[in-house]
């Protein structure tokens, strides 16, 4: 057990390009600078993670490190007026547990501007069990209402059983959203079901593009989470005047298409960079999260683990092998 001025957390260390991992007992002399510090309780499991704990993308530059983009806690100190301590607090993007030390420890230092109070009507599990892949779904649901978005027509999910897609889906199912949700697994098309999917479409359908630059009309928007070839095959396959929300790049970076889509169509692609969203959007988002997210629907796709497992969970969400959301408990 850390005694009273000490901390848990996973540490990753570098050597001849290889990264391990261990827990530690670290003295709070050694957390970083900020103007708020907080005993977190929960942290989770995003794709970045994986790549953090792999050592992957450069993301990290320097080591020992404490990886974790996400968490939540309570405050314990803070020098900011904005919040004192017993405040409960989200911690996501900004960079934390890349370049500053992050979630998967039980205390952390951090800057109070990045802040967002735990919205009345989410418990501190919930929040986590969204984390940035919930802010990142609900962001997206976002702009695409801002571009026309109404339920009235068909809205494809990609890298539809991951965390960001499993949200997305029981996000769009609950505002009424006819949802097509693609994946790659057969075994998760019940799960998807369960979560208000209406149609299933097989992720090799998109994986090749149109013949020509447009495909037959179909989606009204679309939340994409898998980029390459996928992406292309989206745009052209767009309703006219419709949007795609571009999140993520598990098929690879490389977005191959033309512009046609967007001349004879007026189709919107739309980035997301949940990390830098400003704060009051973040704000916006996390009401509207804790309001408008089936909760049954979170709790459905939630599973929860230790600090210790993350080793191997971070080699399962590189392999697209986790479904849904995983809490960490840092403290277990
Ligand atoms: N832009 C932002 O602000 C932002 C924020 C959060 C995440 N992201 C990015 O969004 C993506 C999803 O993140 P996540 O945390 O939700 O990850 P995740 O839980 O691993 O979900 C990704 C899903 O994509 C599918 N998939 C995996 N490998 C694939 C491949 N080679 N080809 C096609 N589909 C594949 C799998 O779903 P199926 O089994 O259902 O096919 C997998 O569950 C990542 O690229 C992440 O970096 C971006």
């Amino acid at each position: 057990m850390p005694g009273k001025n000490e901390f848990t957390a996973l540490v990753l260390e570098e050597s001849d390009g290889k990264v391990t991992s261990s827990l530690q007992t670290l003295s709070d002399d050694s957390l970083p600078d900020g103007d708020v510090t907080i005993d977190v309780a929960y942290s989770t499991l995003n794709y970045k993670d994986g790549m953090i704990l792999a050592g992957l993308g450069n993301l990290v530059k320097s080591y020992p490190h404490v990886p974790g983009i996400d968490l939540v806690g309570t405050v314990s100190e803070c020098r900011s007026l904005e919040f004192k301590p017993g405040d409960q607090v989200i911690l996501t993007g900004w960079r934390v547990g890349e370049i500053r030390w992050g979630g998967y420890a039980t205390r952390v230092r951090a800057l109070s501007e990045w802040l967002v109070r735990v919205p009345d009507g989410l418990t501190l599990r919930r929040a986590m069990a969204l984390g940035t892949a919930g802010l990142t779904a609900m962001m997206s649901v976002m702009v695409l209402e801002e571009h026309g978005l109404e339920p009235n027509g068909e809205v494809l999910v990609t890298g539809a059983a991951g965390g960001v897609g499993s949200v997305a889906v029981a996000l769009l199912a609950a505002l009424g959203h006819r949802v097509a949700a693609s994946t790659g697994r057969a075994e998760t098309h019940g799960y998807l079901k369960d979560l208000g999917a209406a149609t299933i479409i097989e992720r090799s359908e998109l994986e090749t593009p149109p013949k020509g630059p447009l495909g037959s009309e179909r989606w009204a928007g679309a939340i994409d989470n898998v980029g390459g070839s996928t992406l292309a095959t989206v745009l052209g396959t767009l309703n006219r005047g419709g949007s795609c929300a571009a999140v993520g790049l598990v098929a690879g970076p490389r977005l191959e298409t033309t512009v046609i889509p967007f001349l004879l169509r007026g189709v919107n692609l739309l980035g997301i960079d949940s990390g830098h969203c400003p704060i009051d959007r973040r704000r916006q988002a996390w009401r509207r999260l804790a309001a408008e997210m089936p909760m049954d629907k979170l709790d459905a796709m939630t599973s929860e683990a230790p600090l210790s497992a993350l080793a191997e969970l971070g080699g399962k969400i590189l392999q697209g092998q986790v479904r849904g959301r995983t809490v960490i408990d840092v403290r277990a």
